[in-house]
């Protein structure tokens, strides 16, 4: 029989790598929950206006890579390319803003987007996402980059770098966009027909070009960052005051633009080099008038996302897979021995500690072997002998030392043991 394949593009995650993820997802759980943040889950389709209207009607994302498509209905829906907008789509129609305590959310989970795979880039991938809403101190920008650097700190993860910009508000980007335009008029010859396009359009979208020749044609395109508005710069020097005083580095890149339109003011990237193409493992910044533009109050939001395979990938070239197999194998000899074994194990369970055994009746080598490879530390042997006594044999795996415990007593011992 022909064998079915997985759609290009979209990846299974195997057992091989699975501790990465779930090792990312609870460091996330875990610091997100610390800076108040609640988890969120959306769903992944949405309405297609929903990201024309947030993510940009001339963004690559809307014009080339989503999964759109009509259903039965000729409703026109789409596989969500990122989650902010699903999030604030969520915060407006649960009227979540009425409850000033919920305002700050996460979530994790599977993002679609119609590019060409490669190293780090699929067509489902997936993001740990976060937003909070209605603070616009630049006190929260320095935070949550904080945090963003915190999470990967904690996660084990090295040598990446901070990058921020400030894309102003929409007063200074109206004069800044004229000046673009003019600087495109003049390079028409060196651009390519997709910005030949959006330089009438949205010529800030140009910036954001991946073609070779248009990136030569931008070095020396005039820099937002050098025209911002006075409350505009204040804010953007607010924040790296504040992340100086956080200790986290971070680099001014004036020429970083981000791909979706709905930003405004700060924005910021965590970037490596060691993913070839793909360098950033996550970026976000802030969108002050996305969730007025959504139809929802006049609430300024910020966040970011950070794509998981990214990081797995430069966590597997770090190395060290951390693994968590259950902690106890129960080996047994002669099958009345093999069927209390098989008790205790579901008693071991049963009490929160995790436990392995052999189903097949091996030889009392292979299952101490096979314990070994599980990593089992501590090994409980059960043998006709013991059993007639009432008694079993425990085995510390790594202190390589024997004891015997009553039988009864087994699982009152383990509890007792060293959880390392
Ligand atoms: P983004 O920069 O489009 O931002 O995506 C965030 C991260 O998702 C990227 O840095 C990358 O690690 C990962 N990513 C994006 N596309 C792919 C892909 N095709 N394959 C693998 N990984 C990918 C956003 O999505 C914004 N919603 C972030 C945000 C949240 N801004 C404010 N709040």
């Amino acid at each position: 029989m022909e064998r079915i394949q997985a759609v290009r593009g979209m990846n299974d995650i195997l057992p091989g790598e699975i501790g990465w993820w779930q090792q990312v997802e609870e460091a996330a759980r875990r610091i997100f929950q610390d800076f108040g943040y609640v988890e969120i889950r959306t769903p992944v389709l949405e309405k297609l206006e929903l990201f024309t209207r947030s993510i940009g009607e001339n963004t690559d994302i809307v014009e080339k890579e989503m999964y759109a498509f009509p259903d039965r209905k000729g409703e026109w829906l789409a596989l969500r390319p990122e989650a902010t907008a699903s999030i604030v789509r969520s915060f407006i129609q649960n009227d979540l803003y009425a409850d000033p305590l919920a305002r700050k959310f996460y979530s994790m989970g599977p993002m679609f987007r119609h590019e060409r795979p490669q190293k780090g880039r699929y067509r489902q991938f997936h993001q740990v996402d976060v937003e909070a809403f209605g603070i616009d101190d630049p006190m929260l920008d320095a935070e949550i980059m904080f945090m963003l650097r915190l999470f990967l700190q904690k996660v084990g993860l090295a040598g990446v770098g901070l990058h921020i910009n400030s894309l102003g508000c929409r007063d200074c980007r109206k004069s800044y966009r004229e000046s673009l335009r003019v600087f495109l008029a003049s390079q028409a010859e060196g651009l390519c027909p997709d910005c030949l396009r959006r330089r009438e359009v949205n010529p800030l979208r140009v910036l954001d070009c991946k073609v070779e020749r248009c990136k030569t044609v931008l070095e020396t395109a005039p820099v937002l960052l050098e025209t911002l508005c006075d409350p505009c710069r204040d804010h953007f020097s607010r924040v790296q005051d504040y992340l100086s005083r956080l200790d986290t580095p971070f680099a001014v890149d004036p020429r970083m633009v981000r791909g979706l339109d709905y930003y405004m003011r700060t924005t910021f990237e965590v970037v490596t080099d060691r993913l070839g193409a793909q360098s950033a493992v996550g970026g976000g910044g802030r969108y002050n008038g996305l969730i007025r533009d959504l139809g929802g109050p006049d609430l300024p939001g910020i966040g970011f996302a950070v794509g998981m395979e990214r990081l797995v990938l430069l966590l597997q070239q770090q190395g060290g897979m951390p693994r968590r197999n259950a902690r106890f194998f129960v080996a047994t000899l002669g099958s009345a021995a093999r069927e209390e074994g098989f008790l205790l194990v579901q008693r071991l369970r049963s009490a929160g500690i995790g436990a392995e055994l052999d189903y097949e009746g091996r030889s009392l080598k292979s299952q101490m072997r096979r314990a070994d490879k599980l990593g089992a530390r501590f090994v409980f042997i059960l043998g006709e002998d013991e059993l007639g006594r009432g008694e079993i044999q425990l085995r510390d795996m790594r202190e390589k030392n024997q004891r015997i415990v009553p039988l009864g007593e087994a699982v009152r011992h383990a509890r007792t043991l060293p959880t390392g």
